[in-house]
């Protein structure tokens, strides 16, 4: 079966079809139906945006949702998750999105499982979220067409974050050479997997065309990676003084949750370059050609 695990297990022109398959969507209004198919959300990690997203790309194309109530659920009795993913795939669940702290998991169900399922991977730990990529980069389409002109700046905690690994990935794969990730030492990436990194926030944003600004995920943060917050915000928040050193009119962009008035100041969150509440509308069309992508994959 065909699984959503992350960036690099498709080509450019894979991804380049779902994203355009996306944007299709996103303006015929027009959706094929899959009623017997039933998608069940597996969410360990909290979520508001991907959970719901998923959830409306799902019903959107006419498949049943079941949202798996994990506090109350057999795993609190010791079961494994794939135990009991296989018990829902007994009852004929077929699809499952799965958002969850460990690394790689869903890469080791998606190996183990022998299953009639889909697997979706909605976020592992620090690792990959691909889902994000793909709706940030149909956000970039949509204003930016020219995609291998751009130059793209990611800033934040790049360390922590799975959504600038994916991003790193869609870029490579979509030849866009142009990348810089911004952030201070201790929370430089281990790998770097597309780009180049810079510890100088003027500097990194002197050429961006689009800036993409990343959470400060102070739920993964270790002893040792902390940073003081002032000085977080003194070198590397996106403040209209600090964008006074970008390229004129860069698209903005953050993945959500914003923790306003730390990375993001809500006059540019909320300003005119923001795209921030597009990417939350295209994340559900995204998500909507993942979903619609495996179904074809299985009838091949
Ligand atoms: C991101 C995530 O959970 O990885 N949020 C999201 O899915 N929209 C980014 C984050 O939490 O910082």
């Amino acid at each position: 079966m065909t699984h959503f695990i992350n960036i690099a297990q498709f080509s450019g022109d894979q991804l380049f079809s779902l994203l355009k398959r996306a944007q299709y969507l996103k303006h015929n209004k027009q959706y094929p139906t899959y009623p017997q198919h039933t998608v069940a959300q597996l969410f360990y990690e909290n979520s508001t945006r991907t959970r719901v997203s998923f959830e409306m790309a799902a019903l959107n194309l006419g498949m049943r949702v079941i949202n798996i109530d994990l506090d109350h659920s057999s795993e609190n009795k010791g079961e494994t998750v794939e135990d009991t993913i296989t018990n829902l795939a007994a009852m004929g669940i077929d699809y499952f999105v799965i958002r969850h702290q460990q690394e790689g998991l869903q890469q080791r169900l998606a190996q183990e499982l022998d299953y009639k399922i889909h697997i979706v991977n909605a976020g592992d730990g620090t690792g990959s979220h691909p889902s994000q990529a793909l709706l940030d980069m149909m956000t970039i389409m949509e204003y930016k067409p020219q995609l291998a002109d751009l130059n793209i700046a990611i800033v934040g905690d790049v360390r922590h974050s799975r959504v600038a690994n994916s991003f790193q990935s869609l870029c490579k794969q979509l030849n866009m050479r142009r990348v810089t990730l911004i952030c201070p030492k201790v929370w430089q990436p281990k790998e770097v997997l597309h780009g180049e990194v810079t510890h100088n926030l003027h500097e990194g944003l002197a050429q961006a065309d689009v800036v993409m600004c990343l959470r400060i995920q102070r739920e993964r943060l270790l002893a040792k990676d902390h940073l003081d917050i002032n000085s977080y915000r003194r070198d590397f928040a996106i403040t209209p003084q600090s964008l006074t050193h970008a390229k004129k009119e860069p698209l903005i962009m953050h993945p959500g949750p914003l923790n306003r008035e730390i990375e993001i100041d809500s006059s540019v969150a909320d300003g005119p370059q923001s795209v921030i509440l597009e990417q939350v509308t295209n994340g559900v069309y995204a998500r909507m050609a993942i979903l619609e992508f495996l179904k074809q994959q299985r009838a091949l």
